[in-house]
């Protein structure tokens, strides 16, 4: 009846997830499963991700995941026509794992091996829940990514911006440990930041004003040291307003730095009919920071995009739709793919 039934599988960091996504021509994709099981009390007493025991507790949770996805959905493995699986960039051992799980399900069921991108799942996630045409602009925030691609079609992106330095949930989380708040810093900073003085610290806004798009965080990350050490031991109040002028100094530096990609796609296809920025990863979550960015889109005449926190985050159902994209744009199946370790900026 050519719907294409996908099974997706990721396995990149810190969450072990697989899902089946349908889609049949004409039709919006229906997504059948999405099952994700975060390793975050694994990793908690550590203060981020350890790579071994990622990989360790990938092993013994992918065959179960799946499983429970191919059940959720109601389906078997026959009733599946294709397997993607993230291939990288990310951390080899848990890259490995899905890879190797999903050319063992290939090879036994005879059916192709999509190997996806981490970053074209983030970025093609926003077609899984919404009318979005190509080009459009994909912002990236998570704990390894920070950057802005610009979305042509299935295996076609081009870089606009990326951090130089630190990414921007590494700023959340590395200023919460300074902090003492739990792992992951990113929504604990934002909670306590509720009650702080966003003026109370003139923390800097790195690269603000500067033409070139790109972003950086380590220079803030550092002057919250100092300004912390410098009146420790800190009260909950400072806390508060430490948390509150460095979120007020990330959300001006973003809202600053993505405007220069807004600006290049306004002048370099002014006959856009419909120009957005979808915003994804685990940051997209906070906020002020989706406050700031709907205004800039308001003010350059961009539509806004935020999908669910289970699509912006980690997830196998932005790996099983990346695959069916690929699939109906003719670029395909490698049954031998490698894992790719690239550093995830
Ligand atoms: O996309 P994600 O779940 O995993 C990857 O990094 O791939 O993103 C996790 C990151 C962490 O750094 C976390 O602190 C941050 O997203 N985060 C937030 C918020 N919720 C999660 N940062 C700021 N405000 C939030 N509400
Ligand atoms: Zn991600």
């Amino acid at each position: 009846n050519g719907e294409i039934r996908m099974l997706g599988i990721e396995t990149s960091c810190d969450e072990t997830a697989a899902a089946v996504v349908a889609w049949r021509e004409g039709s919006p994709p229906r997504i059948l499963s999405n099952v994700v099981l975060s390793q975050l009390e694994e990793h908690a007493a550590f203060g981020g991700v350890v790579p071994e025991i990622a990989a360790r507790a990938h092993v013994e949770a992918l065959d179960g995941i799946v499983e429970a996805a191919l059940a959720e959905a109601d389906i078997t493995l026959d009733g599946i026509d294709a397997v993607a699986a993230t291939a990288g960039p990310g951390l080899i051992g848990g890259l490995l794992v899905g890879l190797m799980t999903a050319k063992a399900i290939a090879a036994a069921t005879g059916k192709p091996l999509i190997p996806i991108n981490h970053l074209e799942g983030h970025a093609l996630s926003a077609r899984l829940i919404g009318d979005v045409a190509f080009p459009y602009l994909i912002l990236l925030v998570s704990g390894g990514h920070t950057q802005i691609l610009l979305v042509e079609g299935p295996g076609r992106y081009e870089r606009w911006a990326s951090t130089i330095d630190d990414a921007i949930g590494e700023a959340f989380d590395k200023t919460a440990k300074l902090l003492g708040l739990p792992y992951p810093g990113g929504p604990n900073v934002e909670r306590v930041a509720r009650s702080g003085d966003p003026m109370r610290f003139d923390f800097p806004h790195p690269l603000k004003g500067e033409a070139r798009p790109d972003f950086s965080f380590s220079g803030l990350k550092t002057a919250v040291r100092q300004a912390a050490t410098a009146i420790a031991p800190l009260s909950d109040q400072d806390v508060a307003d430490i948390a509150a002028s460095f979120q007020r100094a990330i959300v001006e530096t973003l809202a600053d730095r993505v405007a220069r990609s807004l600006e290049r796609f306004r002048a370099e296809r002014p006959q856009a009919p419909a120009p957005t920025l979808v915003v994804a990863g685990g940051v997209a979550a906070n906020g002020p920071i989706r406050a700031a960015l709907l205004s800039l889109c308001d003010k350059h005449g961009f539509a806004f995009l935020a999908p669910p926190a289970a699509l912006c985050t980690d997830n196998a159902a932005m790996i099983a739709w990346a695959g069916i994209e690929r699939l109906h744009a003719g670029l395909g199946a490698d049954a031998a793919a490698d894992a790719m370790e690239l550093a995830p900026r």
